[in-house]
């Protein structure tokens, strides 16, 4: 029957449903206390990284010390490369936390993610060419372009950056260690892009917090949820001891990327499940990236993936049927999940058809149910432990209130995302701070940001290390 259900409505299980779904329950459970101890841990950590001492989060200069001030304006092109999508847009920076942006959106094919270095950055400046080539035809006017690159690098000015290690799913010979605008320029040459110059790389996050910060004054903390999770926020120089021998003003500050992907690879506070040990030693880089493994969106369809297999496997779910489809690693992602926790009908009859028609597998009710619980648990986890990396850089900057610039599409998409994480900000940070740190929606930080980096490099407000 397609009757919406009622909210609460309490789910009946048999008792081996009930069983599986319990310990499935407590390992995924993140209790209060143990989110005091992932931020715990979690404040050491960027502190560490600050310093020239060995750690998990590298928390990266960008070597951007100030954010838009109002006064900046023109025309600049920025280059967004995600996880899923590219983009190139141009953004008119009117000023006054004004802009105008028009943008072309291309789909980054999958198999360019695990491709050559030569395939990835001919396709990325291929499109950037036709952008050029559609809303400036002719080709003789010079344009500057900032890019948004979403990958953990080194920085040691604000054009300059190396990669240290591919996240998200991709995995290219070459490119780590390399350093990014080089490659990207000869490819706009092999293309034929010759009046296009890159004055700025960042990160997604550093954009979205400049973006926010302009739209926003006061925004002091930029954060993706999204493919992949990190964030950036504005740091003190006398708070950077590994940068104390560029002997800068103390009280001048810089926007710190964090580079959160690799917390704990150590393995001392986080509690991975078996799914969490099984997706790591599958994945291309193993050993790294271990929070990011349990929380971004890149991962949560395969965690559900592999524990619906596993249940199959004890003879819980899908007794008898064929589950080839399953076993493909890239069967799930994380809309799955969504749409289950979304599913408004009280027999999920959404989540039958979407079983039924993407993996031919038939489910009971009472099955149906299960597998929500189970979304429910792998989504819960995520936001919660999503909230602690926020709540170290509350506590690290000993600030009582946040304005935090957001963006992602597991904290734009995910059901009940933004409400678990604020639930949690207030378990780790005490009802009084932890209502105070307000997440909102960053204005398209990896474009308008990149802009507007751009602008302030133009500007000649960038730092760099020379
Ligand atoms: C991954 C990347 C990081 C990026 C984040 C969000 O963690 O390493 O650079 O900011 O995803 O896209």
């Amino acid at each position: 029957s397609r009757t919406p259900s009622r909210k609460g409505s309490a789910i009946k299980l048999n008792k081996t449903l009930l069983d599986h779904l319990n310990e499935l329950e407590s390992q995924f459970t993140v209790s209060t206390d143990l989110l005091k101890r992932v931020t715990e841990r979690f404040v050491s950590e960027l502190k560490r990284g600050l310093t020239n001492q060995p750690g998990d989060i590298p928390m990266v200069p960008t070597w951007v010390t100030s954010c838009p001030d109002g006064s900046e304006t023109g025309s600049y092109l920025a280059l967004d490369m995600g996880g899923t999508n590219l983009r190139v847009c141009e953004v008119e920076v009117q000023g006054n936390g004004k802009f105008d942006i028009i943008q072309n959106k291309y789909r980054l094919p999958q198999a360019l993610k695990t491709g050559t270095r030569e395939e990835l950055f001919d396709y990325i400046a291929t499109c950037v060419k036709k952008f050029v080539d559609e809303n400036h035809p002719g080709g003789d006017k010079k344009l500057e372009i900032g890019f948004t690159f979403s990958y953990p690098c080194k920085q040691t000015s604000i054009d300059d950056a190396i990669l240290i290690a591919w996240t998200k799913g991709f995995d290219i010979d070459g490119v780590e260690g390399e350093k990014i605008v080089p490659l990207f320029n000869e490819a706009l040459k092999r293309v034929g892009c010759n009046n296009v110059t890159l004055n700025a790389v960042l990160n997604d996050t550093t954009g979205t917090l400049v973006a926010s910060n302009y739209t926003k004054p006061g925004t002091e903390i930029g954060v993706i949820f999204g493919t992949g999770c990190n964030a950036c926020y504005i740091e003190r120089f006398d708070e950077i001891p590994k940068l104390h021998d560029y002997r800068l003003p103390a009280d001048m500050s810089m926007i710190i990327n964090c580079e959160w992907c690799d917390f704990d690879n150590q393995h001392v506070v986080l509690p991975r499940t078996k799914y969490d040990l099984a997706i790591d030693a599958d994945h291309p880089r193993p050993g790294l990236q271990t929070y990011e493994k349990m929380i971004a969106g890149c991962y949560m369809g395969d965690i559900l993936r592999r524990i619906l297999l596993d249940l199959y496997e004890n003879g819980v779910l899908f007794i008898g049927q064929d589950v080839s489809k399953l076993r493909d690693p890239l069967a799930m992602d994380t809309s799955v999940l969504s749409m289950i926790e979304v599913d408004p009908f009280e027999n999920l009859d959404e989540t039958q058809q979407l079983l039924e028609n993407s993996y031919g597998l038939a489910t009971t009710e009472e099955e149906r149910h299960l597998i929500r619980r189970v979304c429910e648990l792998i989504g819960t986890r995520a936001a919660r432990l999503s909230a602690c990396g926020v709540c170290a850089l509350v506590l690290k900057t000993k600030k009582q209130s946040m304005m935090v610039g957001t963006d992602g599409s597991v904290y734009n998409k995910y059901p009940h995302f933004k409400e678990r994480l604020e639930a949690a900000f207030k378990e780790v940070l005490g009802e009084d701070i932890g209502s105070k740190v307000i997440t909102a929606p960053a204005e398209d930080g990896s474009g308008v940001g990149a802009a507007l980096v751009s602008a302030l490099q133009a500007k000649g407000k960038a730092l760099t290390k020379e």
